[in-house]
């Protein structure tokens, strides 16, 4: 493993996984330590749960939240999910991608961050947002330039 020395990937495989439905919270855990989950990990976590890689695999890329590779700069995930899509989140997405080819963002589409009745909502680097318009997206965007 090339991260074995700097990663703790046996202690989290230790710490979770006797747990019910491993899998998902030891996803969590490297990506949240890593902020992806490295493709050289899959066969080391299969194991450890008597999973075949396919299936570990499988998971990784079902869910939209996981990353196989680093995200490059800013994250930004805009809600592309039901009540964000009846407030105009199609119309944010398109004018995200807009905005986002002009910035070190990556910018990814998310399913729910729990403030649909406040939609449309986005979130930046974990920090949600709501009633994202156009105008709103454009100065949370001017403010990470500036940060910059
Ligand atoms: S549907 Fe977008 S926050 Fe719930």
């Amino acid at each position: 493993m090339v991260y074995r020395g700097d990663y703790p990937l046996r202690r989290v495989l230790d710490e979770k996984r006797h747990m019910p439905g491993a899998l998902l919270p030891i996803l969590h855990a490297i990506q949240d330590e890593l902020g992806h989950v490295p493709a050289d990990a899959v066969a080391e976590i299969a194991e450890a749960l008597n999973l075949s890689r396919a299936e570990v695999h499988g998971v990784i890329t079902y869910y939209h939240h996981f990353r196989s590779e680093p995200a490059k700069g800013t994250v930004v995930q805009v809600c592309r999910a039901e009540a964000c899509q009846a407030c105009g989140s199609d119309a944010l997405w398109e004018h995200a991608s807009r905005q986002a080819q002009n910035a070190d963002v990556t910018l990814e589409p998310v399913y729910c961050l729990g403030l649909c009745a406040t939609a449309p909502s986005m979130s930046i680097n974990d920090k949600p947002y709501a009633r994202v318009s156009h105008a709103k997206f454009d100065h949370l965007l001017a403010q990470l330039k500036e940060a910059a």
